[in-house]
């Protein structure tokens, strides 16, 4: 039975996928080079972007279409934007270290970057046009600055003479996270009125419309600069208020700071309902009035993905909701009062608390934490699996050859249920980073 139903799933796939192949390649995928095996010979000559795929995975079908934007969108560039069927030419796979599907590769000369953000258009577009680059970037006209704060909501800029230990370290930072954030270097009459400089060398972090010093440049112990200058580039290389998803809490997480997050639902379309609307705006608020203080010890954000929550916060949170989370104990507080309570003042009250301590705090990473989280999760996605189909759930716990019945529900579950394959595996990295750190 087991079999005969996964040959009929795969045969479907293949239908599914064929038809799929006929629509795209009339339409939009025509800027996207088709490569073969003899990407190999070619593959250090310019610039590529390169996404390795399998005709079979959900999430390559899913990216198609944004692919093809991405093509069409860096057409005017250097960057040469291709992909490549994957179980057609192991022999690539086998070469980049391919280990799984899709993975999106950024080659230049010797170098390879892969990414690991979300995979929209954006922010593919935007990893792409950091790496083609230098790592840092010179402004020598005034009104570039216009282009610069239109197009890019965060920033790093030095403005001084390209040397000294602050430039060299800087520079060597900058090719570190040349894949995470856009790095410049400028001169005090070209930077002008565009941002308060007093000396030289000044380095800053522009984030929507907001300045923010680098304020520890008079360090002279170089392996110390290079410490801390390290630890703020990564600290501020994210937006006052990201979206987080899967593919950055992890970057998150290394900022040390306290998360604030906002816990809301999208819909399929990815649209968040009114009611949520408001309370993400109302969370976003608490910044915008008083940015300067919550700076140093705060970042905020809104997530859209409650089970991520949930699996921290080891319950179900209710939607929409507040929670804090210490990034380096990974404890995780949560407010007394109920979701529709919270106002900017109770927010900010809470917050305050949450720097003297005074409000209880959950979780962390001790291993007990750590073993009932994990037993959490497996009722959490037990309790899933019933809802989504019970007969099902039965019929799989209920067969005396109960682990073969596992096995062919792990294949069977994304065409079932429609259930993420390729994101759960990120979200048990995610788990595994998250107890680790
Ligand atoms: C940077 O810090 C200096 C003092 O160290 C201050 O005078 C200056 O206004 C600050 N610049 C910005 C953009 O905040
Ligand atoms: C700078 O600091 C970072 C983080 O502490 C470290 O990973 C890196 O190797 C250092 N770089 C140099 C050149 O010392
Ligand atoms: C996280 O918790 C530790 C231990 O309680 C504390 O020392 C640290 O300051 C907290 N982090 C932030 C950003 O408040």
């Amino acid at each position: 039975m087991c079999i005969y139903g996964c040959t009929m799933v795969s045969l479907a796939r293949i239908l599914l996928f064929a038809t799929y192949c006929v629509i795209v390649n009339s339409t939009a995928a025509s800027r996207v080079l088709e490569l073969s095996d003899r990407f190999l010979d070619i593959h250090k000559e310019g610039q590529w972007l390169i996404m390795m795929y399998a005709p079979w995975c959900a999430h390559c079908k899913r990216l198609e279409p944004i692919w093809a934007h991405v093509a069409q969108y860096l057409h005017a560039t250097s960057i040469r934007v291709g992909r490549i069927d994957c179980t057609r030419f192991t022999s690539v796979a086998h070469s980049f270290k391919i280990k799984g599907y899709p993975t999106i590769l950024f080659l230049s000369g010797n170098h390879h970057f892969v990414y690991n953000g979300d995979r929209t258009r954006d922010e593919i577009v935007k990893f792409a046009m950091r790496l083609s680059g230098p790592p840092v970037q010179e402004i020598t006209k005034s009104t570039s600055f216009n282009t610069l704060k239109k197009d890019k909501d965060l920033y790093f800029l030095y403005v001084g003479e390209k040397s000294g230990m602050l430039w060299d370290v800087y520079h060597n930072i900058a090719a570190t996270f040349q894949p995470h954030a856009f790095f410049y270097q400028s001169h005090p009459v070209v930077v002008d009125k565009h941002a308060p400089i007093e000396k030289t060398p000044t380095l800053l972090v522009y984030k929507e419309n907001v300045h923010y010093n680098f304020t520890d440049y008079k360090i002279t112990d170089r392996k110390k600069l290079n410490d801390t200058l390290y630890k703020w580039v990564n600290a501020e290389r994210f937006s006052t208020f990201p979206k987080v998803t899967r593919g950055n809490i992890n970057q998150l997480f290394m900022t040390n700071k306290n998360l604030v997050l906002a816990v809301l639902e999208e819909n399929q379309l990815e649209e968040v309902p009114p009611n949520m609307l408001e309370f993400k705006d109302m969370v976003e608020s608490v910044i915008k009035m008083k940015r300067q203080k919550y700076h140093d010890d705060f970042q905020f954000g809104w997530i859209a993905n409650p089970d991520l929550v949930n699996s921290i916060a080891m319950m179900v949170v209710p939607l929409p909701s507040l929670i804090v989370i210490n990034s380096t104990t990974n404890h995780h507080y949560i407010p007394e009062d109920e979701p529709e309570k919270l106002t900017p003042h109770v927010i900010e009250l809470f917050l305050e608390q949450i720097q003297h301590e005074s409000v209880p705090k959950y979780g962390g990473n001790s291993i007990i934490v750590r073993i009932y989280r994990s037993w959490f999760e497996v009722r959490f996605a037990l309790a899933s699996m019933w809802q989504g189909n019970p007969i099902l759930t039965l019929v799989l716990f209920g067969l005396p050859a109960g682990f073969l019945s596992l096995i062919c529900y792990n294949i069977w579950c994304p065409d079932i249920f429609d259930a993420d394959e390729e994101e759960e595996g990120k979200y048990k990295q995610f788990i595994f980073k998250y107890n680790i750190t």
